[in-house]
């Protein structure tokens, strides 16, 4: 087991510049997740942890050990991919020894390495099988027995899930995360689910073109997004943004169409009668009656989810479009009318130019 830091990380290819200096601390025994949209560079920021892509500045630590310069191997991590190739004519037990035995190590350690990992992840009836033989969560349960029976100080995984059907990657979700709190490796994990990001990590790194916008816990980056990025980006559906001002007083916000919004404290001076982005996410409205109302909703088109009912429709003279999550079955019909309030503590404010969140 293992910390990992990355210090200012970058990476060029050629003049291109795809990673923009990145740090974090990563601790002995955390689950930290990359999160982000395709092509911001998750990939290429975990294979300068493997050590096989070449770090253009800045440094990574793996136990304290600077390894910019040491081979993949050295380095004592493992790496499961999407496209975990087994080896066909190998069967289940050889697929896991064969990296233990192109290193020279004994017999006897190699089977005691294989049958242990065979328990850890229920393959031990499998053992005799060929990959062909097997489901694709129990071939992708054999890339990861290969990875463990290496017993290395980082665990490295690359979208692992991406080729399973979404049944599957529910079930091998939770099995990744039993895995993590029995065997307690350093890991660092690489998706675009969101979901994935969610259940499984301890903190994310959420990354936008090339740079880590927020580091924080699934609860953080959720409750409290760093950026409008962020905020659109982690949460299902996603979050509404309206264009606002706050007030002069700082005490309310107003939506183009003259509809007022109180806001939790007054805002700090330099927030004050600007333009803002109001975000606001779809399960924090709630449906009142006539009175504390803040918010006339006019419906457009209902999706009843069976668990969840999601409403889309507009607001005010300016027609802002809003899609809200409300608990249950809700049979509204189109252009019916609703009374929507939201709690205080979920209005987010984002600056309009550069995106960043606004703090009330
Ligand atoms: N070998 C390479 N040569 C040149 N550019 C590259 C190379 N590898 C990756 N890139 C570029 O670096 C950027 C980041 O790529 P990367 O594969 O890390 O993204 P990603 O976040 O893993 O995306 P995805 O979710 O699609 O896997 C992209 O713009 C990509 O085109
Ligand atoms: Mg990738």
């Amino acid at each position: 087991m293992a910390d990992v830091n990355l210090r200012n990380v970058t990476k060029s290819f050629g003049k291109v510049e795809v990673i923009h200096g990145i740090s974090c601390d990563i601790d002995d025994g955390e689950f930290i997740v990359i999160l982000g949209p395709s092509g911001c560079g998750k990939s290429t920021l975990l294979r300068m942890i493997a050590g096989l892509e070449k770090i253009t500045g800045g440094e990574v630590a793996i136990d304290g050990r600077v390894v910019n310069a040491i081979e993949p191997a050295e380095r004592d991590v493992a790496m499961v991919f999407q496209n975990y190739a087994l080896y066909p004519h190998m069967n289940v037990f050889n697929n896991m020894a064969y990296g233990l035995k192109i290193r020279g190590m004994a017999k006897e350690e190699i089977k005691r390495r294989v049958l242990h990992a065979a328990g850890i992840l229920e393959l031990t009836e499998f053992l005799e099988r060929k990959p062909r033989q097997l489901s694709g969560g129990q071939r992708q349960r054999v890339a990861m027995g290969r990875c463990i029976v290496r017993e290395p100080k980082v665990f490295l995984f690359d979208e692992p899930l991406s080729n399973l059907d979404a049944k599957l990657r529910v079930q091998m979700r939770l099995e990744i995360r039993k895995l993590h709190e029995n065997l307690g490796i350093t890991s660092v994990y690489v998706t675009h689910d969101q979901v994935e990001a969610m259940t499984l990590g301890d903190r994310l790194i959420v990354m936008d073109d090339g740079r880590a916008v927020q580091i924080g816990s699934p609860l953080e980056v959720y409750s409290r997004p760093s950026t409008r990025f962020v905020a659109g980006f982690i949460g299902s559906p996603a979050m509404n943004f309206l264009k606002a001002r706050v007030s002069a007083d700082g005490r309310q916000v107003a939506i183009a169409n003259d509809i007022h919004l109180p806001l939790p404290g007054p805002a700090p001076s330099d927030i004050r009668s600007r333009e803002a982005i109001l975000g606001i996410r779809p399960e924090h409205f709630e449906v009142v009656d006539a009175g504390g109302v803040m918010l006339d909703l006019v419906v457009d088109h209902v999706e009843i989810l069976g668990a969840d009912t999601l409403v889309y429709g507009r607001v005010g003279d300016a027609a802002a479009e809003l899609t809200i999550r409300l608990p249950d079955v809700h049979d509204f019909k189109a252009s019916a009318g609703l009374s929507l309030a939201v709690p205080t503590g979920r209005l987010h404010l984002f600056d309009p130019h550069d995106g960043r969140r606004l703090d009330v």
